[in-house]
């Protein structure tokens, strides 16, 4: 018996699919369908994929051409399945001629005509008009979005705001956009969606405006500064139907949602403590270390270190306290959040005029996680025991600068059918905001 091996994603299957699958099939008497898991795809850096995994299964087993189907979640899987069922025909789509002559080791390489003018990617281009996005705000990170942008297909950056005119139209013409404005209300017209990167100050003002539009959101960090004005935003967003995320770009990271979920699998037992420190020494000219009231360590950086504690631990702490050390203009340099749980330490710190080690160190009741800097992009963290002999390392692959997943998940909710996102809920969302107000309210004292 002749057995032949194809893979792909099969997102919105199409006819392209289905002759491939056939021509595949005619090849030998056994088919077999490797089908790529949302992680593989995330990882390789397939963003947007529309139907589940179990949908694009589904689509490939209605067609009756595949004798078995298989699921592909990892990098070198192609190799093992060919050794371990005995594969004598790798087949794939003429866009891949030559990518795969490595396996002509294990088997017989065919590259199959592919069938021209259709692709999932066109499909879904087809499928949802492509959204048209403003940025609001053009500092420092404006750009780092627009580049991560141009990876996530069905996205189109517009449009700039600042209310200072001028800036705006430095920005757009810097960056090739089609408009620009210094008039919030005009902005708002030209596009579907904003990304707010200005001044924490100004996120829930913004937010909310749009949100009163019906325009999608996607917020930086701190989304607010008060509980209030979190539910808010969340109630409004969905009275509107509208998408509504707070970009804390590590929550939507693949390798960082595996380590989450490599620590809450048991390996390392219950999780009792989560210590996760964040610092990058500032030049004194930065807004951070001059701005007494929006200024400072936590404001700047706590997002990504209460983030592994709310995932981990749950949104619902019974104490908190913070500790600081100051500068002379009363600017947090060093900032130390202390969590108690039920059954459960925590700690954030946070450095802008302190230097500390990056890590994120999760300990359970049988071992602990250790992620050392930048925990926060996750390209590695390892499981380790009582014995030290024993360690587990895992190596997530993170491109870019991480934007993208974040981006690619503010485009699936919008076009998808779940408003909120799992990687960053609206409940971790609003704790956030809570322990923001209870900063600033000792921050006053
Ligand atoms: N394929 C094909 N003809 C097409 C589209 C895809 O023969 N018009 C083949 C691919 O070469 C591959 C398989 O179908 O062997 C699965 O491809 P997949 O990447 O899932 O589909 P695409 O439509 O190419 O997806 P995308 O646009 O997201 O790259």
């Amino acid at each position: 018996m002749k057995k032949v091996i194809t893979y792909g994603t099969y997102d919105l299957f199409h006819e392209g699919h289905c002759n491939l699958l056939k021509r595949a099939k005619a090849l030998g008497d056994y088919l077999i369908v490797g089908v790529t898991t949302e992680y593989y795809d995330l990882q390789r850096g397939k963003l947007n994929v529309v139907d589940s995994v179990l949908e694009r299964v589904e689509n490939v087993r209605r067609t009756g051409l595949a004798d078995e189907i298989i699921i592909e979640d990892h990098e070198g899987q192609k190799q093992e399945d060919i050794q371990k069922m005995g594969v004598d025909i790798f087949a794939i789509g003429s866009d891949w001629v030559g990518a795969f002559d490595y396996l002509k080791e294990l088997c017989q390489v065919v590259y199959l005509e592919r069938t021209p003018h259709i692709s999932s990617t066109s499909l879904r281009e087809h499928q949802y008009p492509i959204l048209q996005l403003g940025v609001v705000g053009s500092g420092r990170i404006a750009p780092r979005f627009l580049a991560e942008a141009k990876y996530v297909s069905g996205i189109n950056a517009c449009a700039v705001y600042n209310p200072h005119e001028e800036s705006a139209g430095a920005f757009g013409s810097r960056h090739k956009l089609e408009a620009f404005s210094g008039e919030f209300d005009a902005f708002l017209e030209r596009v579907d969606a904003i990304y707010i990167a200005s001044p924490h100050q100004t996120h829930y003002t913004y937010a909310k405006k749009a949100l009163e539009q019906g325009r999608h959101v996607l917020c930086e960090k701190p989304l607010t500064f008060t509980v209030k004005e979190a539910e808010e935003l969340y109630a409004l967003a969905a009275e509107r139907d509208a998408v509504l995320m707070e970009g804390i770009k590590t929550a939507y990271c693949p390798g960082f949602m595996q380590m989450m979920n490599v620590a809450r699998s048991g390996i390392i037992g219950e999780v009792r403590d989560v210590e996760a420190c964040f610092s990058r020494i500032t030049p004194p000219a930065l807004r951070e270390m001059k701005d007494r009231q929006y200024g400072g360590a936590f404001l700047e950086f706590g997002s990504y270190t209460l983030l592994p504690i709310f995932k981990l631990l749950g949104c619902h702490y019974e104490q908190v306290e913070f500790d600081c050390i100051r500068a002379e203009n009363g600017v947090d340099l060093y900032t130390k959040v202390h969590f108690r749980f039920r059954d459960a330490l925590a700690m954030s710190k946070t450095g802008i005029g302190v230097k500390s080690e990056g890590q994120l160190v999760i300990g359970g009741t049988k071992g602990y996680i250790l992620a050392e800097s930048p925990w926060w992009l996750t390209r590695s963290f390892e499981v380790r025991f009582e014995d030290p002999g024993r360690i587990e390392r895992y190596t997530p692959k993170f491109l870019g600068d991480g934007l993208r997943y974040e981006i690619a998940d503010f485009v699936s909710r919008i076009n998808g059918d779940a408003r909120q996102s799992y990687c960053l809920t609206r409940e971790e969302s609003i704790a956030m905001a809570g322990v923001v107000e209870r900063f600033m309210e000792a921050q006053r004292k």
